[in-house]
């Protein structure tokens, strides 16, 4: 069975205007193996960050279910889910959201801030995770004296830091030139290499040739569906609930209202304390 599965989804949102309900994705089927590294293209408006936005448990389709490892993430209550995203799922976006009064350190370190790890460990996985991106001596900068592909690196490694199942990306070089853009793709497929699973949006068809897979939306369907997940979904025609793993999720990781800057802002501070 695939790692991923969303399983006849369907979103749609309500025009405020009309308050009609409009239709964005239609019936869509995915599946992603693990290790597996897929591509979605489609022209603006096509659904396609919708779509990632509800394999990233942060989107509640309208119909329809997804599975992950087994778990059917929209049945989760909202703090369950909110652990299960920090658990299973990094995100990269276009806007890298990196926070600019933090260090490169302190941007990888945030999503680790609610786990039951020393000050210490965790800036060592992030320096660790940041070597592993090609930025390693650039931990004390800010975002602002990262070059445009270094700023992209940092979004990664803070995305992988807590090593999640599945890394997520939404037009991750769609505002860097090709040759920036060339060396995030790098990273991502070097990440690959290394069995990081991967899906993700793009308008680049020559980034998009170098995955497994490539997934093409149209106006909210995915061609060659009727069912079809593109070769490695391999849904039960009853589609029972009955057939699937139970959900199996360690216990919650912590409060969704917590607040996780002024955590590592507060752990760095002490620890560049107690360096000194
Ligand atoms: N929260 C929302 N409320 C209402 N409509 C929305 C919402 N989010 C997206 N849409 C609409 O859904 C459609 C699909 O949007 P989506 O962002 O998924 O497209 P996209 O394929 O990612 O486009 P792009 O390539 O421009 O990023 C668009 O018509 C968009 O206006
Ligand atoms: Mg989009």
């Amino acid at each position: 069975m695939s790692f991923v599965i969303a399983e006849n989804v369907s979103r749609t949102y309500s025009d405020r205007d009309s308050q009609n309900e409009v239709p964005v994705l239609h019936n869509v089927n995915v599946g992603i193996a693990e290790g597996e590294f897929v591509c979605l293209m489609g022209p603006s408006g096509s659904g396609k960050s919708t779509l990632l936005t509800i394999l990233g448990a942060m989107n509640h389709p309208s119909q329809g279910r997804l599975l992950i490892d087994g778990i059917d993430v929209y049945a989760l209550s909202d703090e369950r889910r909110a652990d299960f995203r920090a658990q299973y799922l990094g995100f990269v976006f276009q806007q890298h959201h990196l926070l600019p009064f933090l260090s490169a350190v302190e941007n990888v370190m945030l999503p680790l801030a609610t786990l039951p790890l020393k000050a210490s460990e965790k800036r060592r996985k992030a320096l660790d995770v940041m070597e592993k991106v090609g930025l390693g001596g650039k931990a004390p900068r800010l975002p602002s004296q990262l070059s445009g592909g270094e700023q992209g690196r940092l979004a990664i490694a803070r995305a992988i830091v807590n090593d999640p199942p599945l890394l997520l990306a939404d037009e991750p070089t769609g505002t860097l030139d090709t040759r920036t853009g060339d060396e995030i793709m790098k990273v991502f497929l070097d990440l690959n290499g290394r069995g990081q699973t991967i899906f993700m949006v793009t308008h680049n068809p020559a980034n998009a040739a170098l995955a497994h897979r490539v997934l093409h939306i149209q106006d909210g369907r995915l061609d060659g569906e009727a069912g079809d997940c593109g070769g490695t979904a391999r849904i039960g025609t009853n589609g029972t609930q009955a057939a699937l793993p139970q959900p199996q999720i360690a216990q919650p990781l912590c409060h969704p209202e917590h607040n996780h800057t002024d955590t590592v802002i507060r752990e760095c501070r002490s620890l560049d304390a107690e360096l000194q």
